[in-house]
């Protein structure tokens, strides 16, 4: 074996040490934080990265799981946007870091929720659950997703009402924003509902699109294949029943490397 040349490999792919900026719990189960951008790390709006923590003790392996970005690539920080699973591996030990603090981000941004993989349309339709919405938190800031599309509505669904508050505060600052404001003002929709506790709007987003009381309330014509384009994050079942719908409705699911008519991506669990 070639030393040099394994060392070499080795310090080219390893991940980046990143230092934490900020971090914002927004309840028991959920936090955000931003993070330094390495020079040069490039990345589209809505993919995901590997990010985590060194291994603690002595030859301990990195502990890395794929996170969706949720800032926009314009960005000159990075923001995350996590659950916190009280014995889980990474999480348990990543909700507690504070500012300063060490963490460890891949070199290779990937995923499918991404412009490329979608063919021109005129509504973009962003379907999240849980922390499916962090890829969106990307797309909904990126001035390129206004130029390709007219109107963008992004849709947030919870268990519970507090867990809204991360993708509302999002989109409310997106709307006062100095410069972006402006750009998404009357064209930038939010749909958010809440599953299992009382609220002003109550249901899974599957329920709404069946119904058509989505496209009700927006003002909006129903899915049109011809027009209309879409991207889902959320667990696999949310992924599997809206994908139907959107194939009901007869959009084609696209990739990078075939470009369609809607995307699917799972939301990451840490
Ligand atoms: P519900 O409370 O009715 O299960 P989870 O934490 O399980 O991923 O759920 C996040 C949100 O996604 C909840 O509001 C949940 O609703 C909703 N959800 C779960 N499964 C589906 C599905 N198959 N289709 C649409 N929404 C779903």
């Amino acid at each position: 074996m070639n030393l040099n040349v394994d060392l070499k490999a080795r310090s080219s792919s390893a991940p980046t040490e990143e230092k934490v900026l900020s971090v914002t719990h927004w309840t028991d189960f959920l936090f955000s934080f931003r993070i330094t951008r390495p020079q040069g790390f490039r990345f589209r709006s809505g993919e995901f990265v590997m990010l985590g923590l060194a291994g603690e003790g002595e030859n301990a392996k990195p502990l890395m799981r794929a996170y969706s970005i949720a800032s926009p690539n314009w960005d000159e920080e990075m923001e995350f946007f996590s659950i916190k699973v009280p014995d889980g591996p990474l999480t348990s030990r990543l909700q507690k870091i504070q500012p300063g603090d060490t963490v460890l981000l891949g070199r290779k941004p990937v995923g499918t929720l991404v412009m490329d993989a979608l063919k021109p349309g005129r509504n973009l339709y962003l379907f999240s659950t849980g922390t499916g919405f962090a890829p969106f938190a990307s797309v909904i800031r990126d001035p390129e997703t206004y130029e390709k599309f007219e109107k963008v509505i992004v849709t947030h669904t919870c268990r519970e009402v507090a867990e809204l508050d991360y993708g509302k505060n999002l989109v409310r600052e997106l709307q006062e924003h100095e410069y972006l404001g402006e750009m998404v003002e009357g064209r930038l929709f939010y749909f958010d509902s809440v599953t299992r506790e009382t609220y002003s709007r109550m249901g899974r987003i599957t329920s709404f699109i069946q119904s058509g009381d989505l496209y009700k309330e927006l003002g909006l014509p129903q899915l049109d294949p011809a027009i209309d384009r879409a991207m889902i994050c959320g667990s696999m079942d949310m992924l599997k029943d809206t994908k139907a719908l959107m194939e009901a409705a007869g959009l084609e699911e696209g990739s990078n490397a075939s470009p369609g008519e809607f995307v699917v991506e799972r939301a990451f669990v840490g």
